[in-house]
């Protein structure tokens, strides 16, 4: 078949459903593409579906309802070893009986790869998660993490067009696992291959990815970039996922000018930007991000609401001071500043007044 639709989707699920029981939907009408090298993240709690997703585009679950393709073509109609999907899986799943470099040469003895070849790209692929001097141990004989790497080496030592991987850091210290993050996007930039990634981790699926899925529930609730994501969420569960998070409850009262005038349930009146709502009299979750909040008055627009704070607590982190404030009720309210010679460093006790750029302020669904 002539590569013509070069813009079409490489990955694509089409309204697709998935229940284990038949009774109970773990996958609720997903629908999502791919372009050819995408690096894409399903990020989302426990339980919402993101390895169910991995398992049917892998073809080792069927999808109760709906169709996934891969370059067009339904993936059940795509013999396995044609697929040229590499996998980690969230347990690891190496061959036990084999050792790390016939765990790596595997995928190229049934690709049909000479040995010459097969020992070179195998030995690329071990320094690349810095484990060349493992090949000759079998899996029982490594830690969790070193497992993790030779699993995440097996799926990239074909070089295959589509890898799928799920929590394949998970088991790394923090140092490893960042050096990792940018080995796995840099590989998949340069091979040009696409990615499906699972994490749980919202930091590691913000800065790898060029397109994340927050997934709750068996749906998906956005889809869009990492900046998009965190400055824009389309709702109460994203902006509360992504990133800290500031919430206030209250009622809109009045919609002009495009902002929402919102009534807190503490009797304060803030100004938002209107994300779902539309009308007064509906409830609203309002969600300000720590590092948006504003202390200097003389910063702020003229006539723009502020609210009255009481210092709880002041952390200092090194680059930024983390204050927790009492706020229109909640004690729960968390300001970023930014460690500059003239930042205020805030003590306990403390009454300030706080306020926000209204496009800041996000009035979502409550
Ligand atoms: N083989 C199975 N049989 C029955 N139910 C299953 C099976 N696999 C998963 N489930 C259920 O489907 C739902 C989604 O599971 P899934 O493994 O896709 O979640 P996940 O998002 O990958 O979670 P985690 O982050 O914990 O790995 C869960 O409620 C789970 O209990
Ligand atoms: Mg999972």
């Amino acid at each position: 078949m002539a590569q013509t639709h070069s813009n079409d989707a490489f990955v694509a699920f089409e309204r697709v459903q998935k229940s284990y029981d038949g009774e109970t939907l773990v996958v609720k009408d997903l629908n999502l593409s791919l372009p050819k090298g995408e690096f894409l993240t399903m990020l989302g709690p426990s339980g919402s579906g993101k390895t169910t997703c991995l398992m049917m585009l892998a073809g080792f679950e069927t999808a109760t309802y709906g169709e996934i393709k891969l370059d067009g073509k339904p993936i059940n109609n795509i013999p396995p070893h044609k697929r040229g999907i590499g996998m980690v899986f969230q347990n690891y799943a190496l061959f036990p009986h084999m050792t790390v470099a016939e765990n790596l040469a595997f995928p190229l003895e049934v690709r049909k790869l000479g040995k010459s070849e097969r020992e070179a790209k195998v030995k690329r692929a071990l320094d690349m998660v810095q484990m060349g001097a493992f090949g000759g141990r079998r899996p029982a004989q490594l830690s969790g993490g070193q497992q993790q790497r030779i699993a995440l080496a097996r799926a990239l030592v074909f070089e295959p067009e589509l890898v799928l991987m799920d929590e394949p850091l998970g088991a790394l210290d923090k140092q490893l696992r960042e050096h990792m993050q940018f080995e796995i996007t840099r590989i998949a930039h340069d091979l040009g291959i696409t990615t499906v990634y699972v994490t749980h981790d919202q930091t590691e699926a913000l800065t790898m990815s060029d397109r994340v899925a927050v997934f709750n529930d068996g749906r998906i609730q956005q889809l869009a970039p990492p900046d998009e994501l965190y400055e824009a969420p389309q709702n109460s569960f994203v902006a509360q996922f992504i990133g800290e998070n500031n919430t206030l409850d209250g009622t809109v009262q009045e919609i002009r000018d495009g902002y929402a005038i919102v009534k807190l349930d503490s009797g304060e009146t803030i100004d938002c930007k209107p994300v779902n709502v539309s009308k007064p009299g509906e409830r609203t979750l309002v969600s300000i991000r720590p590092e948006r909040v504003e202390i200097d008055k003389s910063r702020l627009h003229p006539d723009a609401h502020t609210l009255q704070a009481e210092v709880l607590e002041f952390v200092y982190m090194g680059d930024i001071f983390r204050t927790r404030l009492r706020v229109a009720g909640r004690e729960d309210f968390v300001i970023k500043t930014r460690n500059a010679p003239d930042q205020r460093r805030l003590k306990p006790g403390e009454m300030i007044e706080i306020g926000w750029l209204a496009d800041d302020c996000r009035a979502l669904d409550a």
